[in-house]
């Protein structure tokens, strides 16, 4: 297993729509697999494949729920998802995404939404998901549309998060010599 460096906001890949999985091979697996160790190492609780660079439909997950008698931990990955229903009522709630660290934005998405997808072996299952589940499987299928959570904000806070990361990309550009020599000579 192996942790994949993850695309962030302005790579041209994110906004790419990913193709159908046919495969379902050890190739996949290892890419799953991948994708659920760099998760877990950033931390987040979604990745998409072209997030780590790869136009395939497929995204990991893993939620920890707290509970009374201790955590619950559900995830894993999910292959080709096609939304079948979306409910209308909506939750709204502190949304980020890998692709643009640090940044959390107040986002409303549908509260349940209902899901065909395959596992890693190509079985084909329907699932319910609801709240934290279903924010985070949204997100993630969106992702393997070229669509970014940016995109679901008001206009405002859409430029905030773009001047945001516009400043991010500019502090880690390494500095010309000139600049750095001239750091150097100032006081403190
Ligand atoms: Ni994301």
């Amino acid at each position: 297993m192996s942790v994949r460096e993850i695309r962030l906001f302005g790579d041209p890949i994110l906004r790419q729509e990913a193709h159908e999985v046919g495969s379902f091979d050890r190739h996949l697996r290892r890419l799953a697999r991948d994708m659920l160790e760099t998760m877990r190492a950033a931390p987040g609780v979604g990745l998409a494949a072209p997030q780590v660079g790869v136009l395939k439909r497929l995204f990991t997950w893993e939620i920890t729920f707290e509970e009374e008698d201790g955590t619950t931990t559900t995830g894993g990955a999910v292959v080709n998802p096609v939304l079948l229903e979306r409910g209308d009522e909506e939750q709204t709630g502190e949304e980020g995404c890998l692709s643009f660290p640090g940044l959390f934005f107040p986002l409303a998405r549908p509260r349940w939404a209902r899901v065909r997808w395959q596992d890693l072996a190509g079985e084909e299952h329907t699932t319910e998901v609801e709240d934290l589940t279903a924010r985070v499987w949204l997100h993630e299928m969106d992702h393997l549309d070229g669509i970014l959570f940016i995109d679901h904000l008001a206009l405002h806070d859409r430029q905030e998060a773009m001047r945001r990361m516009r400043e991010q990309r500019l502090a880690d550009e390494p500095e010309e010599p000139g600049e750095n020599l001239l750091l150097r000579n100032l006081p403190g």
